[in-house]
């Protein structure tokens, strides 16, 4: 509990000294740029095509996707979080948005959902999600989807993005993987994988794409990634994640990309399942 209380210390310490209290923070360690034209852009031509995938409710229950069916009280969090978020990324035109951890089940999959599915309900808002965790995907079975997809494959060019990517609703389109892969930094790290990415981006036109991405402090997936996104959210877990791993990992993101903010998650105030700041 100290450990949590210090966090939270610290993030408000940290927040009143760039003087935008209740937002999350924002370090603009790359120049801004992108599409600032707030006229809504068209959809690609792609979302038609892609297979409608509606979840079972019982599913993202047992998972926590509480977006999904908004029943538990907890996804007003997640639309104060999408509503930030997507604020913030639009006021400096970034699209690409990566989620990470210092280290494993801190809850990347688990918010990236929530995100994704909070995102869904705005109808005037197309998101993209795809899982980045090449070695341990988990965004497939979080959600109930058995059928075997592969984003490894994807990101090599060797599957099409319509046999890869499924719908939910109008507008939002999901990548996964349904098995892990060995080689996920030399993936990440090859050439394709920015050519697959930009084709990701022509055909869908999201406003916003949620990359799943594994943890930081386990092997450098994460930094071999980071060229491709704007903006990144960490997430912590109480009792769990230490404040020099948070660091650490807080000061490695500055250093290449945009942190729009620390998710304290698992944490268990009185009313509350999700912290947030
Ligand atoms: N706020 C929360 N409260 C309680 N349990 C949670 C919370 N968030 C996530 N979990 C649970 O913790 C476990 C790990 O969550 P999740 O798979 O989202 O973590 P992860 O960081 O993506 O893990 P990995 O590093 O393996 O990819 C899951 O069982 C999930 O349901
Ligand atoms: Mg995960």
């Amino acid at each position: 509990m100290e450990r949590i209380q210090a966090a939270i210390q610290k993030a408000k310490e940290h927040r009143s000294s760039v003087g935008t209290a209740g937002a999350p923070q924002v370090r603009q360690a790359k120049p801004l740029a992108r599409d600032r034209s707030s006229a809504p852009r068209v959809p690609g031509p792609i979302w038609p095509e892609l297979k409608p995938f509606d979840p079972d409710p019982a599913v993202m229950r047992a998972n926590r996707i509480v977006s999904y069916d908004r029943s538990d009280p907890a996804h007003a969090t997640f639309d104060m979080m999408r509503t930030k978020a997507l604020r913030m990324m639009r006021e400096n035109g970034w699209t690409s948005l990566g989620v990470t951890s210092p280290t494993a089940a801190c809850g990347k999959t688990t918010v990236s959902l929530n995100l994704a599915f909070s995102l869904a309900h705005q109808p005037d808002t197309r998101t993209v999600l795809m899982d980045i965790d090449l070695r341990r995907p988990a965004v497939a079975h979080h959600i109930g989807l058995t059928e075997p997809q592969s984003m490894a494959s994807v990101l090599q060019g060797t599957r099409e993005l319509t046999e890869n990517f499924v719908r939910y609703g109008e507008t939002l389109a999901i990548g996964t993987s349904t098995r892990g892969v060995r080689s996920a930094s030399e993936i990440l790290q090859h050439s394709s994988t920015g050519r697959m990415l930009t084709a990701v981006k022509a055909q869908f036109r999201p406003d916003v794409i949620i990359y799943d991405l594994p943890p930081m402090l386990v092997n450098d997936d994460v930094m071999a990634f980071l060229p491709h996104v704007d903006c990144v959210l960490l997430v912590a877990a109480a009792e769990r994640s230490r404040l020099d791993e948070i660091d650490k990992c807080e000061q490695d993101l500055a250093e290449q990309t945009n942190v729009l903010g620390v998710i304290l998650n698992k944490c268990r105030y009185p009313g509350e399942e999700y912290g947030y700041y």
